[in-house]
C-alpha cells in the first residue's frame, strides 16, 4: 500500500531565519497579516477612486466579457504560448489609445513590471540613476540587471546633474528612473525637470506611474510623454483591480516579450481581472466625478491640517498620500493604534520600511471620504499629537 504523505510537524525552522524574526520582534517591527475592517473610515487602501467597490465598473466588466464569447476563464499559459487571448490583446491596444503610447505591455503586477523592465533593460556597461526613495519594485528590478546603478538624493535635481556630468563618457547608456508621486512620501518628482536633464544628456527616462494615474491626473498625459522612454502604470492603485503595464515605443514592447523574464515566465494575467481593468479604464475615461471628488478631498484635508496646526507634521504632498512623519515605531503604532480605536483605519509605516527616525502615518485619501470623516480624523490627530 503506498504511503500517505503527511506534512512532517518536525521540520525544522533554520535558526539564522528564527533569529530574524527575533530579532524583528524585539525591535517592535514584525510584520504579520490583518484583516481590513470594513467598518473604520478607510485612510489606507489604495482604492483612492473607489473603484473596487464601483457597480458601474462590474457591469462594464460583464458586457465585456460577452463581447468574447467562447473565452475561457483561465488564461491558460504564458504570453507566449496560450496564454496571449485576444481580449488581453485588444486590452493593450486601448491602452495605447487611452495613455497616447506607441505600445502598452501587460504585466501581472506593477512589481513584476519594474522587475521585467529594469532587469532585462539594463546592460552590464550601462548606468542606472534611480531616486533614493524609489519603491522596492524598482530596487529589486535595478539589483536583478546586470549594470552599475547609484541613487541620487531624493528629488533633487543639482545631485542628479552632478551625476549625469559625472558618469556621461563612462557608460554606454545612462537610464534615469523615479516615481512621479512616491509612494511612502506622496510628494510628486519634478518630471519637466528631470526630462528636460535627461534630453540635455542623452539618457533614457523611465517614470513609476503607479499613484499619479488617477489621482493626480487621469491619463499622466503631458508635453514630457515623448522624451520618456518608458511609463509603468498599475491597476491596483486607482483603478482598483490587479496589473501594470509598460507604455513605450513598439521595439521596447518587442525587446520585453523577448528578455522581460517577469513577462515570459509567468501565466498571463486572469481574463475577469483583464475585463475588470479595462472596465475601470472605460469608466475613467466618461467620468471625472471621482476623480474631481479626490482632488476636493486632497485641497480640503490640506485646509484642515492647516486649521487644525498639524502641516509641520506633513511632507509637503498635493496626492492621495499624505504622511505624518512622527518619529519612532512605537510612538507611531500607539497613534495609529488610537486612531483605529476611533474608527479610522490609518496605518502605521515603520523602519525599516522608511528611514529610522521619519516613522510615520501615512493617510490614503479617496473619492468617497467625506469631509466629515477628514475632519474628525484630523480632530483625534491632533488632540494625540499636539496635546
Ligand atoms: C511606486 C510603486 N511602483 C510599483 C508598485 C507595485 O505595484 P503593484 O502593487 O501593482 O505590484 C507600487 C506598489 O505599492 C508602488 O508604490
Amino acid at each position: 500500500m503506498k504511503k500517505k504523505l503527511s506534512q512532517n510537524p518536525k521540520v525544522d525552522f533554520p535558526k539564522a531565519l528564527a533569529q530574524k524574526l527575533i530579532q524583528r520582534c524585539e525591535e517592535g517591527t514584525l510584520r504579520s497579516l490583518k484583516k481590513p475592517d470594513s467598518k473604520r473610515v478607510d485612510f489606507s487602501s489604495n482604492d483612492y477612486l473607489g473603484f473596487s467597490r464601483h457597480k458601474l465598473i462590474s457591469e462594464f466588466a460583464l458586457d465585456k466579457l460577452k463581447t468574447y464569447p467562447g473565452q475561457l476563464h483561465g488564461a491558460t499559459g504564458s504570453r507566449l504560448l496560450t496564454g496571449n487571448y485576444a481580449m488581453l490583446e485588444d486590452f493593450e491596444s486601448y491602452l495605447q489609445h487611452f495613455y497616447n503610447a506607441e505600445a502598452a505591455t501587460v504585466f501581472n503586477s506593477g512589481y513584476d513590471a519594474n522587475l521585467g523592465l529594469l532587469s532585462a533593460i539594463a546592460q552590464r556597461q550601462d548606468l542606472i540613476l534611480y531616486d533614493e526613495l524609489s519603491h522596492a519594485s524598482i530596487r529589486d528590478g535595478i539589483g536583478l540587471s546586470k549594470a552599475k546603478a547609484y541613487k541620487f538624493q531624493h528629488n533633487d535635481l543639482n545631485d542628479l546633474k552632478e551625476k549625469l556630468v559625472k558618469f556621461q563618457d563612462q557608460f554606454e547608456t545612462i537610464y534615469v528612473i523615479t516615481e512621479h508621486v512616491f509612494s511612502m512620501d506622496g510628494d510628486c518628482a519634478d518630471v519637466d525637470g528631470i526630462a528636460k536633464l535627461c534630453v540635455e544628456f542623452g539618457a533614457y527616462f523611465i517614470l513609476d506611474e503607479a499613484h499619479s494615474i488617477g489621482a493626480i491626473s487621469k491619463t499622466g498625459d503631458s508635453p514630457f510623454d515623448a522624451v520618456v522612454f518608458a511609463r509603468i502604470i498599475t491597476f491596483g492603485k486607482s483603478f482598483g483591480s490587479h496589473g501594470a503595464a509598460v507604455l513605450g515605443t513598439e521595439p521596447l514592447k518587442q525587446y520585453l516579450i523577448n528578455f522581460a523574464k517577469s513577462f515570459i515566465y509567468t501565466t498571463a494575467p486572469g481574463v475577469e481581472t483583464t475585463a475588470r481593468n479595462w472596465a475601470a479604464h472605460l469608466y475613467l475615461e466618461s467620468s471625472s466625478a471621482e476623480f474631481e471628488s479626490l482632488r476636493m478631498n486632497i485641497a480640503f484635508f490640506q485646509k484642515q491640517i492647516k486649521a487644525h496646526r498639524l502641516i509641520d507634521f506633513f511632507i509637503e504632498s498635493q496626492s492621495a498620500i499624505q504622511s505624518c512623519v512622527i518619529g519612532g515605531n512605537e510612538e507611531v503604532k500607539l497613534i495609529s493604534s488610537q486612531l483605529q480605536e476611533e474608527g479610522f483605519d490609518v496605518r502605521a509605516i515603520l523602519s525599516p520600511t522608511v528611514p529610522q527616525g521619519k516613522e510615520r502615518l501615512r493617510f490614503c485619501l479617496h473619492s468617497f471620504n467625506t469631509r466629515n470623516e477628514i475632519e474628525t480624523a484630523l480632530l483625534a490627530l491632533a488632540k494625540y499629537l499636539i496635546q
